[in-house]
């Protein structure tokens, strides 16, 4: 039996849960609490561990029981003949072009045989002042840009089974770095579409790279999704005369520099000279991690906007469906419900899923109780809804190459920052991490029923019942997990005090990375302010919870070291290993982790429980 057979078989026996059991239905919202000391939740018989302090340590302190110790950070070999190491940022374009990346973000486990397992991670951003060696920011020689653009993108890594946890293996011949000059294809409607089409390409199908691969996404036929999110941030004007960002390229957010300075030595990222490069980036890239030689495809029927990550569900009836959210402060909900069903082992058929579908944008109406409502998904499709030459529209893919403006002419309700979404594999309700909105309570974005919260600092999870829990319906009903805000600062009657489940003790802000283990618990990372201090009073360093989400409770599982963001969860096939990533420590200039490094280093933990049990139990 192939390697691919194994991976699609856990995705299967994971999904299949959903089969089995019946829909816990009859939650009660949970309101904003009454009494922040009386729990309004019954005890969890999911959680066992107890929960920890928040922590200001440059350190990763974890849960009593288990243990957390570093797989592999930024700048380690991924192959027998790569550099070593250089802590000055010695390091040159070639080395770290086979060195793993910076800023680990999303990953997946797929499985090759019981003591072998294929890694693969997201590379979201080049830490610049830890990258170059001249500590700035902004890349000053062609050699830096070709550095901070092998910094980014995706890893490939073996791991395999030893006495002492799961370890890399440099020798296997599927290691792979996937970086911002890495050729790949672009499929569906948009392929070829005349706003693709630049001097390098006159075929609009065929593009260099991807980068700010923010979370991901698998699939049962044993591929590999790669989210694209902050893509604005590597494109700019290289002189401004004459120079003018378009509506439609402010729609995504650019600005006049880029954030790395990538357009002053590659003119692909200078958007005088190569306008269309843009709309190249934003997409799902579907990546098949055991043929180190094939070409990844952006697939664009998805839409184009800034991709967080891609929660894949099968639904009843067999066709495939992806949950997206759109992370920018009143951006979108979406789901794409594949036109054909997933037959299992046609790999030919399979592939060909995310190509034909329908995108819809998500509708969230408020209800009798607040926090809690009902919902519809609004198709994005060609002649419909608006979506007309009259505005602009003249195809499916002019819809997939402008994603935000069809959402907006259709009424999509717009969100406080959609982060990852995950599935419930016990009840198939939906859950998304809505991170902060500032912003929110301004004309522009007045509040709403699911976007309550003027000034949002704190953040909620928002989550939904597909009607007839059936992934594919157009209604849901929906409520909240948690609003999350800070006790320390707010009585119980203030909306900055959070839901009945946030307490003192289990304060924190800007819920991002969220997945769900295989028994149903709730997993969720925070990316947010980390001061301590002010609004953030006692909720220490960016951080990792557990909760159960039939009786709202939240028990803290670990925390990060000083300046970083906890993200990306995996767990192996036998659930006692569990993968998560520290992100960027020490972008404050604070941290030496891991291991008093001189310069600190993003590094994937491997976390086990000590006693060699299946890690949450
Ligand atoms: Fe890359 Fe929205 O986080
Ligand atoms: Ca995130
Ligand atoms: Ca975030």
């Amino acid at each position: 039996m192939s390697s691919i057979d194994h991976s699609k078989r856990s995705f299967l026996a994971r999904s299949a849960a959903l089969s089995g059991v019946l829909f816990l239905g009859g939650i009660s919202p949970l309101a904003l609490a009454k009494n922040s000391d009386k729990k309004a939740f019954k005890i969890s018989k999911l959680l066992s561990f107890q929960s920890i302090p928040h922590s200001t340590r440059d350190a990763v302190t974890i849960a009593e029981g288990y243990s957390a110790e570093v797989l592999i950070s930024w700048g380690d070999g991924l192959f027998a003949d790569s550099a070593k190491f250089h802590s000055d940022g010695s390091n040159t374009a070639a080395d770290q072009q086979r060195q793993f990346g910076d800023s680990n973000d999303g990953m997946s486990l797929f499985e090759i045989n019981n003591d072998r397992l294929l890694l693969v991670v997201n590379h979201e951003s080049p830490n610049a002042q830890y990258l170059h060696k001249h500590g700035g920011e902004l890349v000053t020689s062609g050699e830096d840009t070709l550095k901070s653009q092998a910094s980014v993108g995706i890893s490939v890594v073996e791991l395999q089974r030893s006495q002492q946890g799961w370890r890399v293996n440099t020798a296997s011949k599927y290691n792979r770095r996937l970086t911002a000059n890495t050729p790949m294809s672009i499929s569906g409607p948009a392929k070829g579409h005349a706003q693709l089409v630049t001097k390098e390409d006159a075929s609009g199908s065929v593009v260099k790279g991807t980068f700010a691969n923010c979370s991901n996404g698998q699939t049962p036929w044993g591929t590999y999704l790669t989210c694209e999110e902050n893509f604005d941030d590597m494109f700019g004007y290289s002189s401004q005369a004459g120079d003018k960002i378009t509506d439609e390229m402010a729609l995504y957010g650019v600005a006049e520099k880029s954030q790395y300075g990538w357009e002053k030595f590659d003119s692909r990222f200078d958007l005088a000279k190569n306008p269309n490069e843009f709309n190249r980036f934003g997409w799902v890239v579907e990546i098949d991690p055991f043929d180190p030689t094939s070409t990844p495809i952006k697939r664009t029927a998805l839409g184009r906007f800034k991709h967080e990550n891609a929660a894949v569900q099968l639904a009843k009836n067999g066709k495939m469906v992806v949950y997206m959210g759109d992370d920018e402060r009143g951006e979108f909900i979406y789901k794409f419900v594949s036109d054909e069903r997933y037959k299992e082992g046609d790999d030919r058929h399979n592939r060909q899923l995310l190509d034909h579908g329908t995108l819809y944008v998500a509708v969230f109406d408020g209800g009798k109780k607040p926090h809690t409502g009902s919902g519809k998904w609004l198709p994005l499709v060609f002649g419909q809804n608006g979506l007309t030459p009259k505005n602009g529209f003249h195809s499916q893919a002019d819809i997939c190459i402008h994603t935000r403006k069809a959402a907006r002419i259709v009424g999509g309700t717009d969100m406080d920052r959609p982060e990852w979404v995950a599935v419930n594999p016990k009840t198939g309700q939906v859950f998304c991490t809505l991170t902060n909105n500032n912003k929110r309570g301004s004309d522009k974005l007045p509040v709403n029923a699911a976007n309550p919260r003027e000034k949002n600092l704190y953040g909620q999870i928002i989550r939904w019942r597909e009607q007839g829990d059936d992934h594919t319906a157009l209604s849901f009903s929906w409520d909240m997990f948690l609003i999350a805000g800070n006790p320390n600062l707010y009585p119980p009657s203030d909306p900055r005090h959070g839901s009945s489940n946030i307490t003192k003790a289990l304060s924190f802000n800007s819920p991002d990375g969220l997945a769900f283990d295989r028994d149903g618990r709730i997993w969720f990372e925070t990316d947010g302010k980390y001061s301590n201090t002010g609004d953030y009073l006692g909720q220490g360093n960016n951080q990792m919870f557990v909760g159960d989400p039939e009786t709202g409770e939240i028990r803290r599982f670990m925390t990060g070291p000083k300046s970083c963001e906890l993200t990306g969860i995996c767990w192996t096939p036998d659930d006692k290993t569990m993968l998560v990533n520290v992100q960027h420590p020490g972008e404050a200039g604070d941290s030496t982790f891991p291991n008093n490094s001189p310069r600190p280093r993003s590094s994937v933990m491997m976390i086990r429980k000590n006693d060699g049990g299946t890690i949450g139990s």
